[in-house]
């Protein structure tokens, strides 16, 4: 690869998303991408991590000088939430390609502003929904995508810990909550598990045990237009965590448990057995002991199979890995994974959530720019 047909970067906001993850990932792929400017309200940030990092990127507190810096090709947006949409929105005009974390806006009517300057600028915006490139969700989706569990019927996603959280993302006027701070992730799984359009979304927020005023806790019920349920949960008042998947068809349950070294645990009717046609039958059963199978079972012999293994999806992607993404999109016209039109479904469902739980509607968000 030629030096030159490296994409150069700003960053705006050096966080933990902007510094720890999008700097060290941008790195990563040091041939794809060169850091060519970074920019932090607080300017000692950028002097550190420019001098840490060995880089000679230009260094800037207000983000304006990043969209107008010549030598910046990209911007990826990673300061705090409440300036997400608004700083995308003039990367995007001032002719730059944006990666823009999440949440991408903290309303519906901000989303569509981007669905509609994605449709004006096409290519040019990168969801950072990160998550669709983790490799437990990816082998799920595979599992049942090979139909090996039949009919889908319901999914259960959940993240549990236990956080009693204090920061700027515990307060709802800084665009803080975890609706706003994990559902994106869970959401944008939820709304590709069910693999089909969404009809109905049922959602309940609480504050268990974080500081603040905003959500810890989140329960939303999707039903999708197959019939799929799909139950996301999000709890940072949980000590003890609960099963990642439960995925249960009308021929199998597929089961991944908390953990890092977790092992699917896959059990399925055993396709070389296949399931005699039975009705449904009015009588009344046989009195107890006198028949050969258990009274409130189906007669027949079931011949499962049962799987232990390891989370090993097809890709090799894992969550940073999606600059390569953006780099293949960009330079070789590879269609990027996550459209503007799911993220912005994303924050459509997070909206309706909000709204069915009145007492978590977020206020007018203080903003932390330049004035
Ligand atoms: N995709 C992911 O996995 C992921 C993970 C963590 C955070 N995030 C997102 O990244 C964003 C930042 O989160 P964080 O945890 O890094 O926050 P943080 O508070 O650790 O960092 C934010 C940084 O932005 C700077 N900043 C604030 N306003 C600015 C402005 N107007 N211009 C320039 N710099 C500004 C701050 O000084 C700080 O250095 C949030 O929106 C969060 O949702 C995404």
């Amino acid at each position: 690869m030629k030096k030159s047909d490296r994409i150069k970067v700003g960053i705006i906001g050096l966080g933990r998303a902007g510094w720890g993850m999008h700097a060290g990932e941008l790195t990563r792929f040091k041939d794809m991408f060169e850091i060519t400017a970074l920019c932090d309200i607080e300017l000692k940030r950028a002097a550190t991590l420019n001098k840490e990092q060995k880089l000679s990127a230009r260094t800037c507190r207000d983000y304006r000088e990043i969209l107008t810096a010549p030598e910046v090709e990209l911007v990826a947006i990673a300061c705090r939430s409440p300036e997400h949409t608004d700083y995308a929105l003039e990367a995007l005009k001032a002719g730059k390609y944006v990666v823009l974390d999440k949440p991408i806006a903290l309303n519906y009517a901000d989303g569509k502003k981007l669905l509609a300057a994605d449709r004006r600028y096409p290519g040019r915006l990168f969801c950072r929904q990160n998550r669709r490139f983790e490799p437990e969700f990816n082998h799920v989706l595979e599992i049942i995508d090979s139909g090996v569990l039949g009919k889908i019927c319901m999914i259960r996603h959940s993240v549990f810990s236990y956080q009693r959280r204090n920061d700027w993302q515990t307060i709802r006027r800084c665009g803080g909550g975890q609706l706003n701070n994990w559902g994106p992730h869970l959401i944008d799984h939820a709304v590709q598990l069910a693999g089909a359009p969404i009809k109905s979304v049922n959602g309940i927020l609480r504050k268990v045990t974080a500081v603040g005023d905003a959500e810890d806790f989140f329960k939303i019920l999707l039903t999708a237009r197959n019939g799929r349920i799909i139950d996301v949960e999000f709890s940072g008042g949980a000590a003890i965590p609960s099963n990642v998947y439960e995925v249960h068809g009308d021929r199998g349950s597929l089961i991944l448990p908390p953990g890092p070294d977790a092992e699917f645990h896959l059990k399925y009717l055993d396709p070389e057995y296949p399931l005699k046609a039975i009705r449904a039958d009015a009588g009344t059963p046989p009195p107890p002991g006198h028949c050969s199978w258990a009274p409130y079972r189906n007669p027949e012999e079931l011949h499962w199979i049962e799987k232990h293994f390891p989370v090993k999806p097809h890709n090799d992607d894992n969550i940073g890995t999606i600059y390569r993404h953006v780099y293949n999109a960009i330079r070789k016209g590879i269609p990027y994974r996550v459209k503007t039109a799911e993220a912005v479904e994303v924050v459509h469902i997070t909206e309706l959530v909000r709204q069915q739980n009145p007492a978590f509607l977020q206020p007018h968000v203080i903003h932390t720019g330049l004035k």
